[in-house]
């Protein structure tokens, strides 16, 4: 059964050597029915091309705020009415201290701000950076402001070190977004 039928799935990727797995995370997600549109930090493209996501999700990845070319513009305001659900994912040190700060420097930001469904976001980094008080208190602020905190699971990180830090495995992630909807 196709359990996120007509869902509207906003998914945005920061910068994180955990963006690989979004592309797992898609193909769930469009399994289930969703549909899935993706933003992406410019940082992020250099984890992931943004032609992996938006052929695995059927639509164009966006991640800048306008074409220089044309002048045209991505409509954060409408991308955050669009979606029932906004899943910042993973969501690196830095984009959760914007999140948490009102920083709005780029589309995945504009967009976390205009959103008015619920906010999840699945944070991934080093042990030491996930331990520390700084980033510790914007999971803690974000929290506050009723956003979803998707915890980062223990294990070997790409540093090589061990602990504390691992983005949660898309099957994980698809497990909160299935619980938001009702569907386990
Ligand atoms: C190889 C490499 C891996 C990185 N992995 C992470 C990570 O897992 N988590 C994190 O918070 N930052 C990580 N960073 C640092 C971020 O990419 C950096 O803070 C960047 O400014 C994030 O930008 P964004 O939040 O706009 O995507 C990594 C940097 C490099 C070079």
């Amino acid at each position: 059964m196709k359990t996120l039928k007509d869902k509207r799935v906003l998914i945005g990727v920061s910068g994180s050597i955990a963006a690989y797995k979004i592309a797992f995370l898609v193909r769930l997600l469009i399994k289930q029915g969703a549909q899935v549109k993706v933003l992406m930090t410019a940082t992020a493209k250099a984890f992931i091309p943004p032609v992996t996501l938006a052929t695995l999700s059927k639509e164009p990845v966006i991640s800048d705020f306008y074409k220089n070319e044309s002048g045209e513009w991505n409509n954060h305001v409408e991308l955050g009415l669009w979606a029932d659900v906004f899943v910042v994912a993973p969501a690196s040190a830095n984009t959760i201290a914007k999140m948490a700060n009102g920083i709005c420097d780029n589309i995945l930001l504009a967009t976390y701000l205009s959103a008015r469904c619920k906010v999840m976001f699945a944070p991934a980094m080093d042990l030491d950076m996930y331990q520390h008080p700084a980033v510790q208190n914007n999971i803690s602020k974000l929290q506050t402001y009723g956003n979803h905190f998707i915890e980062a699971e223990t294990g070997e990180l790409a540093s090589g070190l061990e602990g504390k830090g691992r983005m949660a495995e898309p099957e994980t992630i698809l497990q909160h977004i299935l619980h938001h909807f009702g569907q386990n």
